[in-house]
């Protein structure tokens, strides 16, 4: 199991001891995992992965879990990663595929994250665990904590759509719903975690969920036989998936498991809420707060990702971009994709399809590069936005099943 050197500030590069409860570095940087890899290089290579379990664990030597006994798991990771033929002809591209993390437990990439978070709690022994959420955290946490017997209290926006506020109950979370944005939540958890004795699971603010976000990068990898794609558009909020990303590949390129090829990276927002996307423009180093955030893809809003200046580095560095789409085209495009490939993705994912159609338009991507987008999650837990586009309309008394059983 993992191989754990330190814990290093991604800001001040301060190495702090694994094993031991942290959230941040004194300076606030985000802490990140860093492994023996030229010794793991030695005795773990890609043809062991044959053997290895259908879950995220197949990399457990590059997870921070030391003892397989305190894995918390639901069987999450290992995707699909469909090609779309006939989506891709429509939209010009010769080799499109779709990461499909909507079949993730609770039916988002945040299980991945959360699954490694909380197996990390048990190993250290952290009992009561807390985070704000825009909602697909928040029900992974509540599933992950359930699942090992340890207790959740989430925070999330009072407008999250419903499933994610009916799992976290079920899951038997303590649920604060909050007048506000992810942003007010994080405040909330930050002024009462040190009197309740709560770990803070906030986006980057611990080291553990990253780790767990970053094996989409080892999975697509190995998906393709070792060869990383031409271009990843991945649904920013916090950004974690696509900064977990760009740590795996330089993970597997120590390893010796590929070569120095990266794909661009490409962050798609919307345009009720495209902090990175404006600073990508405006060539900052960091985000402003987006004022009055608001989009129908609840994920994406995040009006100040803490992993800001992570994920600009990692975009700039793949020479890939960042953009935003607006609700129309994004619920259109989900529609289109679902329609067209039998995927019924959530609006995250719908954005970067339709951030597709503008990046070819562009010429940023070209018909025959090897294009994967992630579906971060399903659209079964976004009813409520669906049912406002498909609406159903009684066509006559006989159709309302009430009439079957009451009197008419
Ligand atoms: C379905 C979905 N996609 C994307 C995101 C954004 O993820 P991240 O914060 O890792 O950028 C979220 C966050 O809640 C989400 O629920
Ligand atoms: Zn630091």
């Amino acid at each position: 199991m993992g191989a754990i050197t330190s814990l290093e500030c991604s800001v001040c590069r301060k190495p702090h001891p694994p094993g031991t409860i942290l959230n941040l570095c004194e300076c606030g940087g985000p802490l990140l995992v860093r492994y023996d890899l030229p010794s793991l290089a030695q005795s773990w290579n890609r043809a062991a992965r044959r053997d290895a379990p259908s879950t995220m664990w197949r990399y457990a030597p590059v997870l921070p879990v030391s003892d397989p006994a305190h894995i918390v798991s639901l069987g999450e990771g290992w995707t699909p990663l469909l090609q779309a033929h006939r989506l891709g002809r429509d939209l010009g591209f010769s080799s499109l595929w779709i990461k499909d993390e909507g079949l993730n437990p609770t039916a988002s990439f945040k299980a991945r994250g959360m699954a490694c978070a909380v197996s990390m709690c048990v190993e250290l022994g952290i009992s009561k665990l807390a985070v704000p959420s825009a909602g697909n955290a928040s029900g992974a946490l509540a599933a992950y904590a359930a699942r090992a017997g340890l207790e959740a209290h989430v925070f999330m926006p009072r407008d999250v759509p419903a499933a994610n506020y009916i799992e976290c109950r079920a899951f038997g979370a303590h649920v604060t719903l909050v007048d506000g944005l992810i942003s007010d939540c994080a405040r909330m958890v930050n002024e009462r975690k040190d009197k309740e004795g709560w770990f803070d699971l906030s986006t980057l603010k611990e080291p553990y969920r990253i780790e767990g976000k970053k094996t989409m990068g080892y999975e697509v990898a190995e998906q393709f036989g070792w060869e990383l794609p031409d271009a990843i558009l991945y649904p920013a909020g916090g950004g974690v998936g696509l900064i977990g990303m760009w740590k795996a590949f330089e993970e597997m390129q120590q390893l010796g498991w590929i070569g120095a090829k990266r794909p661009k990276m490409i962050a798609v927002q919307t345009t009720g809420c495209a902090p990175v996307v404006q600073a990508f423009e405006n060539g900052d180093v960091e985000t402003r707060f987006w004022q009055g955030a608001h989009t129908v893809a609840s994920g994406l809003r995040v009006p100040r990702p803490l992993g800001d200046r992570l994920m600009l580095q990692a975009i700039r560095d793949s020479s890939g971009t960042a953009i935003a789409v607006t609700d129309q085209a994004l619920m259109d495009s989900t529609v289109q994709l679902a329609a067209a490939e039998g995927v019924f993705a959530a609006p995250e994912g719908g954005a970067c399809i339709a951030a597709l159609r503008i990046l070819r338009a562009r010429g940023i991507l070209k018909p025959e590069d090897r294009v994967v987008v992630f579906n971060t999650g399903s659209g079964l837990k976004y009813l409520d936005a669906f049912s406002r586009r498909f609406p159903r309309t009684a066509a006559s008394e006989q159709d309302k099943l009430g009439g079957l059983i009451t009197p008419r």
